[in-house]
């Protein structure tokens, strides 16, 4: 279901998760044999995009424009190669935002404003797949079309429209020699879980 005020940015975004949800299908295909397709993101692992025009290309800071919508991404272990696209709950959004509108920890984790989160909701579990003008602000947000909740990515995501119980767990991220890597697994449990 998406909401009326869907803007064209989010329905970019859309078709992007779309996309990617259907890359998923086929990468995981491929891959489902691989060892580490499934596990969660590690520390050093890459990024790499989901839309199927870019599948497996690798993230670089310069990817991400101030006020772009988020890239899909996957993880993916340099050591083997391997993309961690066996499981959807590896689903990953990553974006650029500026520092200055961070609270304190969201920018520890984020590299020149570079913050990632699962793509996973909350609430029931779909893809988050929106960003557009928040219900309750003026800021644009991530949103989950299912039932209409809202993220903020610059603090934490944590919920701020609709039902979800929970913020979107953060994926912590490096700068390493020029490449964006993930610095830690992931900050909470992923998916659609009860809270505490
Ligand atoms: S599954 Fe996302 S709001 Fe319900």
């Amino acid at each position: 279901m998406q909401c009326p005020k869907q803007t064209r940015r989010s329905l970019l975004l859309t078709t992007l998760g779309t996309g990617a949800f259907l890359t998923a299908g086929k990468f995981a295909a491929a891959q489902e044999d691989q060892p580490g397709s499934d596990v969660r993101p590690q520390k050093g692992d890459l990024l790499v995009r989901a839309e199927p025009e870019h599948a497996g290309k690798i993230i670089t800071p310069g990817d991400l424009q101030l006020g772009e919508p988020p890239l899909s991404a996957w993880p993916k272990d340099p050591k083997t190669s391997v993309i961690r696209n066996g499981s959807r709950l590896n689903e990953i959004l990553v974006i650029r935002l500026d520092p200055g509108e961070m609270d304190e920890q969201t920018r520890s984790r984020s590299p020149d404003g570079i913050v990632a989160y699962s793509a996973i909701c909350t609430h029931a579990g779909c893809s988050v797949t929106g960003w557009l003008k928040s219900e309750t602000g003026d800021k644009d947000v991530l949103k989950c079309f299912c039932h209409n909740s809202e993220f903020n990515p610059r603090e934490g995501a944590q919920v701020v429209f609709g039902p979800a119980p929970r913020r979107l767990p953060a994926l912590p991220l490096a700068i390493v020699d020029g490449s964006l890597t993930v610095a830690a697994g992931f900050v909470g449990k992923v998916g659609a879980q009860q809270p505490g």
